[in-house]
């Protein structure tokens, strides 16, 4: 099998990621993209998580088992790797979610969807990593974990701006495989005890994975390898509790805490309201984009819109 060594041509990759289920990151990772395409940016969204939400916020679940669900996944993908060692072009999978798009006309939201046996291809990937001597398993590692990033390295020059990886809750090898294949990644929590903890956790094994990556990349004589570095872009706080136009006193306290860790932080939080997130992904149109009126909504899609804009900064995108 060969691989071709494309540099990432001005796409941004960035996954979108935290261990804990249940802080936002597919809510995020979907307004996002959907925002994003809404100013005239590409954006490409891929669905690593078992679960699918983020597939499901933009396709009905009817729409994935008759399309999709037998051979236009992510784990389609995986499974050519596994099953026969070749190279499924990863743009056969990409596919375009009719709903979000109705209403942007600049840019588009494309996507690959997950699958909910994606769970078993880290196990059958794990049974790649070994190797009989040193040299094969150094090269078995390189392999495995820059998957995502040669199947990224085959995409048309130019045809996006921006790929948001939705992570699943976990850092096993597909996980690895969105922050070997990022420039930069995203970390939303909520800012309770667990979710702080969580943040330094993360920090630190995205610190070791980097240092084996690049350590292997040092070793091998083959300039098919290249280093990498992916940039935490910061700590995005979601599901506030507002009181009085500001978060309630003992989130404050867990925000500062992690300020105090010397973590980059997102200036723009990201309020909870349970109505009107828990029901966007059966419109197939993220909250950001839905036109609807009212005080409430307006705020929070300000927010978003915030959140985009602050995004693009400090991604260097304007
Ligand atoms: N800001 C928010 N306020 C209230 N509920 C939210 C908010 N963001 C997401 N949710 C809801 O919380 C649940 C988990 O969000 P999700 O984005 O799926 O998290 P994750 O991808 O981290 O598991 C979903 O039901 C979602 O609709
Ligand atoms: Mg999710």
């Amino acid at each position: 099998m060969t691989f071709r060594l494309v540099k990432q041509n001005n796409m941004q990759v960035v996954s979108i990621i935290n261990y804990k289920g249940g802080v936002g990151k597919t809510t995020i990772t979907a307004n996002l993209a959907a925002e994003l395409a809404f100013r005239g940016y590409n954006i490409l969204a891929i669905d690593l998580d078992p679960q699918a939400s983020l597939t499901f916020s933009f396709v009905s679940v009817d729409e994935w088992r008759e399309k999709y669900e037998k051979s236009v996944t992510i784990k389609n993908w995986y499974d050519a790797f596994i099953d026969e060692d070749s190279d499924l072009d990863l743009s056969s999978l990409i596919i375009r979610p009719q709903t979000v798009n109705r209403d942007i006309k600049k840019g588009k939201v494309d996507l690959i969807c997950s699958h909910l046996a994606l769970i078993n291809v880290d196990l059958e990937l794990a049974t790649r990593l070994s190797g009989a001597s040193q040299r094969q398993v150094r090269n078995n590692y390189l392999r495995v974990y820059s998957r995502l990033k040669q199947g990224l390295s085959t995409l048309e020059e130019g045809k996006y701006n921006f790929v948001l990886i939705d992570c699943p809750p976990n850092f096993n090898i597909v996980t690895k495989n969105a922050l070997v294949a990022s420039n930069s990644y995203l970390v939303p929590a909520k800012p309770d005890y667990l979710s702080t903890l969580g943040i330094e956790q993360l920090r630190r094994h995205v610190s070791e994975l980097v240092k084996d990556y690049n350590h292997y990349v040092d070793e091998t004589n083959n300039l098919q390898w290249e280093k990498i570095s992916p940039l935490m872009l910061g700590v995005l706080f979601t599901m506030i509790t507002i009181r009085n136009q500001s978060a309630i006193s003992a989130q404050k306290q867990y925000i500062e805490q992690v300020k105090g860790l010397n973590i980059p932080i997102i200036q723009t939080s990201i309020r909870e309201n349970n109505t009107i997130y828990a029901e966007a992904p059966e419109y197939g149109v993220p909250v950001v984009l839905q036109r609807v009126s009212g005080k409430t909504y307006k705020e929070i899609q300000d927010e978003l819109e915030k959140l985009t804009t602050e995004f693009l900064n400090i991604t260097n995108e304007k």
